[in-house]
């Protein structure tokens, strides 16, 4: 694809785990990047003529013959190139430097000191600064031309630049958070040193992508799974953009959504030039999970069911592209990029063995959730929908311990929808809150009689990544207003508990 007239910014990726965070700090700054394997030839890098070249990190060393090497041609062009830990080592070794075994490898954060401040880079940056190191082997002899920047207590040549030629390299990671200031110094390559204008937003990635996707889709039909959550909504506002009346969005609704949710859904994408279908699926799912109390065989059967109804729905499009929401977090808890996988419920590994579909349509997976969120907004999508808190894939059916019946998701639906109610109405924000049912029943007293109702627990958390979590420290007067108006409005509700344990070592969800 021709890019269009925006300045862009290549990393050039050499194996490193940090290639997309490279590229997304780089947007950050207002300028377009793209990730482009290290091996692209040189003659493809001219044609694109980017205004700056990053050469990312990567877990080898430049004396092994199988590692990605590159050629002084990369160095030649007179585009500014910044190399990144290996990317340090590969401009050092191409160019006739020495690169060396440490005597003592640097894993975790180090003090550096940046020897020159007035550096083009290091800019405005304090001379000492904890920098993100993780190397083996290091630069111990700089190729003719170059100056050191910077060093550390086990690194002598922590950075360094031939100004001339507006080559620059840092050991350490600045694309990282816990390096101090690391944007900072992206920042300042690109603008001190590359002349960046910062050309770059969300309305030119709705452009490229729009054009990406017009492109690969052509005038043959999309399908996508529409969930309502974040990313599949999101995913559908881009596809309708670029591709309006092309687009069929399927909800398969499983009948464990939330109180209302279903119709939320459908509505925030009611008058699109889009085909929503929603498959009224609760009979088939609800009949599936009889009996069933194992929360594991609980996903696994919604999970196995969801792709059942997907695929009897799908197979009407025969000779149409699949469109999946996929982010670029969902590619790397998956192990695409690591070879670790974490998760393995999100399809990140390409179309599924024997489909009909004649190819993937992911426009967002090069995104992080906050940038995802913004597209949304720029698209125009319902605020309420962009800012949605994470919902699990299976939904209630983990909330609802034991065997789910239609009775019990119900009973959960309305303490649910109270809870929520109750802490928008105190304008209290947490990253997650939900009800859970608890599969209990104890003894209270209402009116004259005594009841043998069920045990509702309420969960709030404070969270950024969802890996870890402490509980919220809800305020008592809205405690007790939800308290109250569970037991009063929700029949076969006569106690409700709040959970008050982090994660480690509960988790979140309840099952
Ligand atoms: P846990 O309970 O593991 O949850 O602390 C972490 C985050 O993941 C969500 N979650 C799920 N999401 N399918 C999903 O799509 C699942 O089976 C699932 N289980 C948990 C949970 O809501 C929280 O945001």
């Amino acid at each position: 694809m021709k890019e269009n007239s925006n300045q862009t910014v290549i990393v050039l990726d050499f194996g490193g785990q940090y290639k997309e965070l490279i590229a997304r700090r780089v947007r950050e700054c207002k300028v377009h990047s793209r990730i482009l394997s290290g091996n692209t030839p040189i003659e493809t890098l001219k044609e694109i003529a980017p205004i700056g070249i990053i050469l990312t990190g990567g877990p080898h060393s430049v004396y092994e013959a199988t590692s990605p090497h590159t050629t002084k041609e990369l160095f030649e062009m007179g585009i500014p190139v910044l190399g990144i830990c290996y990317g340090m080592q590969l401009m050092a070794y191409t160019l006739g430097g020495e690169v060396k075994s440490c005597a003592v490898s640097e894993y975790g954060t180090v003090c550096a000191t940046y020897d020159d401040p007035n550096c083009a880079i290091f800019d405005g940056l304090d001379s000492n600064a904890i920098t993100l190191m993780s190397h083996t082997d290091y630069v111990a002899g700089m190729p003719e031309g170059f100056r050191s920047l910077a060093h550390t207590a086990d690194c002598p040549i922590a950075a360094m630049c031939d100004d001339k030629r507006k080559l620059y390299a840092v050991q350490f990671h600045p694309e990282v958070e816990r390096t101090k200031d690391g944007t900072r110094l992206l920042n300042n390559f690109l603008y001190n040193v590359c002349g960046a204008k910062g050309d770059y937003n969300m309305d030119d990635f709705i452009r490229r992508e729009t054009a990406r996707i017009r492109e690969q889709v052509g005038d043959k039909q999309v399908v996508l799974g529409l969930s309502g959550g974040v990313d599949s909504s999101v995913c559908a506002a881009i596809l309708e953009k670029a591709i309006p009346n092309q687009l069929t969005c399927i909800f398969v609704d499983h009948g464990m959504m939330r109180k209302n949710e279903g119709d939320e859904i459908q509505q925030a994408f009611a008058g699109k030039s889009l085909n929503f279908v929603r498959v009224d699926a609760e009979d088939r799912f609800l009949k599936k999970l009889e009996g069933v109390e194992d929360p594991e065989r609980k996903r696994k059967i919604i999970g196995e069911e969801f792709v059942r109804v997907f695929e009897s729905e799908s197979a009407k499009y025969e000779g149409a592209f699949l469109a999946q929401g996929t982010i670029y977090p969902d590619v790397v808890e998956s192990g695409l990029t690591t070879g670790a996988v974490i998760k393995s419920h999100h399809n990140v590994g390409g179309l599924p063995k024997d489909t009909k579909f004649i190819g993937l349509v992911e426009p967002l997976r090069s995104l992080f959730k906050d940038e995802v969120r913004e597209l949304g907004r720029k698209l125009g999508l319902d605020e309420k929908l962009v800012s949605r808190q994470p919902f699990p894939g299976p939904g209630l059916a983990v909330r609802c311990i034991g065997e789910i019946t239609k009775q019990k998701l119900d009973i959960l639906r309305n303490v649910d929808y109270i809870f929520r109610e109750e802490l928008e109405k105190a304008n209290l924000k947490y990253d997650q809150y939900f009800a859970v049912l608890t599969n209990m029943r104890t003894v209270g007293v209402m009116g004259d009689g005594r009841t043998y109702n069920y045990v509702v627990g309420l969960r709030a958390v404070v969270t950024s990544d969802f890996m870890t979590c402490e509980y919220a420290h809800i305020p008592y007067e809205t405690l007790d207003a939800t308290s109250s108006r569970i037991v009063n409005e929700v029949k076969g509700v006569s106690r409700v508990v709040y959970d008050i344990t982090g994660k480690p070592p509960a988790t979140i969800e309840w099952e």
